[in-house]
């Protein structure tokens, strides 16, 4: 027998046995207990994470959500799976500015990177309207224009599967919707992204050229003309290490000015019908968003330098507009435009800034790919 298997009955035998006197005989019976994750290891800078009681990181749920992850059987038509619209090599979106699943047509979001999702806002989707990774990961697959499947056939489907038969009762003890959920949000757990040029700074490994550092300055330094502190503001919002939204409640969603009043989507205001979180969206982490093109949640701007120019220069007024960058200018002169007055150089700095942020190490991590 292999040895790891071995181990693993050798615990089982220890831990999950329930021991049974009937009559004469007496029978062992034990439910297969599954393996910590044991191996997880992630940066301390990142600060504490939780993982539901009920679904503790194991060997046995990652692996499975993996498969489930990469899987077109999850779809109805059997053509479209996750990865289908997160690609590993794209830090899993797909470079669409609207995702396109069974249907053929596009959504009118684009996808989302998943990054660090152990860290962040505890609300998933760009307006907030799934409360955990279980929650979220049924809704596409049961979206008519995602992936277009019912659970029920899923699952009897997941069952006439010896193999899919077999990780569901190591990992799980059974085939069912939420195992499913679980299970592929266990596997997401596991994308932690850690080993980009900026880290390997953090550690102390490399220096960040000139034009990096400059551009690591501005994105963390919000502006104040009095002190002569100039800024890009980033971090107000795409904060800490993580550069994702805070976690607290909804603080990781605001409006950062991409329409007027009259284009406003609802966003956020469409989970809380509060009229002042209308066009507030969630932060996204911009860990890896050199790969992520196009940017916003319409994919509206096709490079980083228009994203940048949206920040210097495009931003629209509104009532929800964020305070932190109506506020925000490096012009000590009067005027009244809302614009953060970086120079084209200081634009480039943050731009290369942004580039240290790619985990190349992560795009082809074998561990995270797909298993078929
Ligand atoms: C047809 C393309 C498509 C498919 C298939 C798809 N997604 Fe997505 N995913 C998206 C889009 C688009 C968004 C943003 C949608 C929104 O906010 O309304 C998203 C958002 C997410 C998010 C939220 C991330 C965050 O930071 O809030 C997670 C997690 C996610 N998807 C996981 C999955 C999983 C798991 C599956 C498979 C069960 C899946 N997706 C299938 C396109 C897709
Ligand atoms: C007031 C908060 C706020 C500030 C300040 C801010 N952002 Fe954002 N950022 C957001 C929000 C919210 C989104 C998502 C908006 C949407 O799609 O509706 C976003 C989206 C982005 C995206 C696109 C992400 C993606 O996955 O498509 C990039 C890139 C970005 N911001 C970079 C920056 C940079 C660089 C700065 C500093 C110059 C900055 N942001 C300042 C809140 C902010």
């Amino acid at each position: 027998m292999h040895s790891a298997s071995l181990r693993r009955l050798t615990r089982t035998s220890i831990v999950g046995v329930a021991l049974l006197a009937l009559g004469a005989g007496i029978y062992w019976t034990s439910d297969p207990v599954p393996t910590p994750l044991a191996d997880f290891s992630v940066p301390f800078v990142y600060g504490k994470f939780a993982v539901p009681p009920d679904n503790p990181l194991t060997v046995e749920s990652v692996e499975l959500g993996r498969r489930l992850f990469y899987d077109p059987l999850l779809s109805g038509p059997n053509t479209v799976s996750c990865a289908t619209c997160h690609r590993q090599e794209l830090a899993f979106t797909d470079g669409k500015s609207g995702s396109v699943g069974v249907s053929g047509e596009p959504l009118a979001f684009s996808s989302m990177s998943l990054a660090n999702l152990l860290w962040g806002p505890r609300r998933f989707f760009w307006d907030g309207r799934a409360m955990s990774l279980e929650e979220q990961a049924l809704i596409p697959i049961q979206d008519p224009d995602e992936m277009d499947q019912d659970l029920d056939v899923l699952v009897e489907e997941l069952e006439a599967d010896p193999i899919y038969h077999d990780l569901f009762e190591r990992a799980y003890g059974e085939i069912s919707a939420s195992a499913i959920a679980k299970a592929i949000a266990s596997f997401e757990r596991t994308l932690v992204w850690a080993n980009a040029k900026y880290d390997r700074f953090l550690r102390g490994e490399v220096n960040l050229t000139d034009a990096e550092e400059a551009g690591r300055k501005l994105f963390m330094a919000h502006p104040d003309t009095k002190v002569s502190l100039r800024g890009g503001n980033c971090i107000d919002c795409h904060s800490q290490f993580l550069t994702s939204g805070f976690r607290a409640a909804f603080d990781g969603f605001s409006n950062n000015g991409l329409d007027g009043e009259d284009d406003l989507l609802a966003g956020l205001a469409g989970v809380t019908g509060r009229a002042e979180d209308r066009g507030r969206f969630k932060a996204p982490t911009l860990r890896n968003i050199a790969l992520t093109a196009p940017y916003m949640h319409d994919g509206r701007f096709a490079t980083l330098e228009e994203v940048l120019e949206h920040y210097n220069s495009g931003i629209q007024d509104s009532t929800t507009l964020s305070p932190l960058i109506a506020e925000a200018t490096n012009s000590p002169s009067s005027e009244h435009r809302i614009s953060l007055f970086l120079t084209p150089d200081e634009q480039a700095a943050i731009i290369a800034f942004l580039h240290t942020l790619t985990d190349h190490d992560f795009v082809t991590d074998p561990r995270l790919s797909d298993p078929f």
